[in-house]
């Protein structure tokens, strides 16, 4: 099979290195690819937004599966353009991508399915919106109703806070369009998970659970970040709960999808809050989480290959999905300012070091033209192990991080901490 990866971070490095592994696989391409992403598949230059030249460079190579990492494209349209294109895609169509591009489409379409959810309203008028906080009180939560990057969701603890919130959105429109309207959630209280489920428009099959560490700062202090280090299986998340998960969100809103008219196809990320009631959905995503990627693919016994080909095609009833008895652990190396402003092109060396104790995902490096391993983003590196225990994992992967020799980096020290307790 011929494949081509989509987007340039560090999920889709791990997406590459578990692709690559597969028996089924005959060329590997990644657009546009990273430095690391290089060891393992063949890098294009085409950035992952250009659907048309993605598209092309898929028919000209007859490209036979598409496999799009980040929401981006998904949302315009790359999967539509493939499959006019007779190429398959494991991801959703444009209209199906709404489940992530707009908050108020997803939570319609679980209030249709019945999924359980936070009790939640959408404003376009500011006022509207700030009647309604002084009315609801706190906590309450306030999103833009667009994408924004991960970063327009403010969690109030005090109604200054939610009304502050309101005004930077809407009134000031920091996130820009993404702020044309908010919608204003009941706080949900409870651990949180990433459930990944792989859809092909009418099967959904339930892969695993990760946890993430949204905030920058040891103890979940800070502003909120892509992820700075998830592990995978998460032991608050029981068989039951997964159980439970798919019968109450994932396969009552797949149907309400297809009953619509926009089937999903791809990978469907539902964040979940476990409450006292059970698990609640927080959002979906229509991608694979990044940086919870890279420990499910380091779990995954299985051949992604077919998985990924199977639901692209609407074969996956039946399907099987083996995992390896393992806990996998991963911290996000970060350049020093991150969620903020960074200074890009520091060195980075101590890469074969840290590869000694753990796999080095790469998500924002570049080689300059001395073949010199730069820093080029916020998140840079992502490291990643197995072990027995999530303690053997963690501790491998911190020998990892160790042995890096990038002082312009910093990481997360208690990635786990739920887990395995704040001193470990
Ligand atoms: P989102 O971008 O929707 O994932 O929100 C970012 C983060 O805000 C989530 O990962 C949660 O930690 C938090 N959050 C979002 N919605 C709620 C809610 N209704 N109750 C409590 N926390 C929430
Ligand atoms: N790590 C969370 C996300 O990918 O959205």
């Amino acid at each position: 099979m011929r494949v081509l990866v989509v987007g340039s971070g560090g999920r889709e490095h791990a997406l590459c290195w578990k692709i690559a592994q597969s028996p089924l696989l005959s060329a590997l391409w990644c657009a546009p690819g990273n430095p690391g992403i290089a060891e393992v598949a063949r890098c294009v230059p085409i950035g992952a937004e250009d659907v048309a030249g993605l598209v092309a460079f898929a028919r000209e190579q007859a490209v036979d599966l598409v496999v799009p990492g980040p929401e981006a494209p998904l949302t315009l349209g790359l999967a539509d353009a493939c499959r006019a294109a007779g190429i398959a895609c494991c991801g959703p169509s444009a209209a199906a991508a709404r489940l992530e591009g707009s908050k108020a489409f997803a939570k319609e379409v679980a209030s249709a399915a019945g999924a359980p959810t936070a009790a939640w309203a959408r404003f376009s008028d500011a006022e509207a919106a700030r009647a309604y906080l002084l009315q609801k009180g706190a906590p309450i939560v306030v999103k833009a109703d667009g994408l924004a990057a991960g970063k327009g969701v403010v969690v109030a603890a005090t109604l200054e806070e939610a009304l502050a919130a309101v005004t930077d959105i809407m009134d000031r429109r920091i996130h820009g369009r993404a702020g044309e309207s908010v919608v204003i959630e009941e706080c949900l209280l409870g651990e949180e998970v990433s459930f990944f489920a792989l859809c092909d428009g009418t099967t959904a099959l339930p892969l695993a659970a990760a946890q993430d560490h949204k905030r920058v700062g040891e103890g979940d202090r800070g502003p909120n970040t892509g992820g700075m280090g998830a592990y995978s299986p998460a032991p608050a998340f029981t068989p039951a709960l997964a159980e439970a998960t798919m019968e109450r969100i994932i396969r009552p809103c797949l149907a309400e999808m297809a009953r619509r008219g926009t089937p999903f196809t791809g990978i469907l990320f539902a964040g979940l809050m476990l409450t006292a009631e059970g698990p609640k959905l927080i959002e979906f995503n229509v991608r694979f989480g990044d940086p919870e990627c890279q420990a499910l693919m380091l779990r995954l016994d299985s051949d992604l290959l077919p998985l990924l080909h199977a639901a692209a095609t609407g074969q996956l009833a039946g399907q099987s999905v083996a995992w390896k008895p393992l806990h996998a652990m991963v911290v996000v190396m970060a350049a020093r300012g991150y969620p903020g402003p960074v200074t890009p092109g520091s060195e980075i060396r101590g890469i074969e070091a840290a590869a000694r104790h753990a796999l080095v995902f790469h998500a924002g490096t570049r080689r300059d033209e001395a073949g010199v391993l730069r820093a080029a983003g916020g998140r840079v590196l992502h490291l990643a192990a197995t072990g027995e225990t999530l303690r053997e994992a963690r501790d491998a992967v911190y020998r990892a991080v160790d042995a890096l020799d990038w002082p312009e980096g910093f990481c997360r020290r208690d990635i786990g901490w739920r887990v395995l307790g704040a001193a470990g």
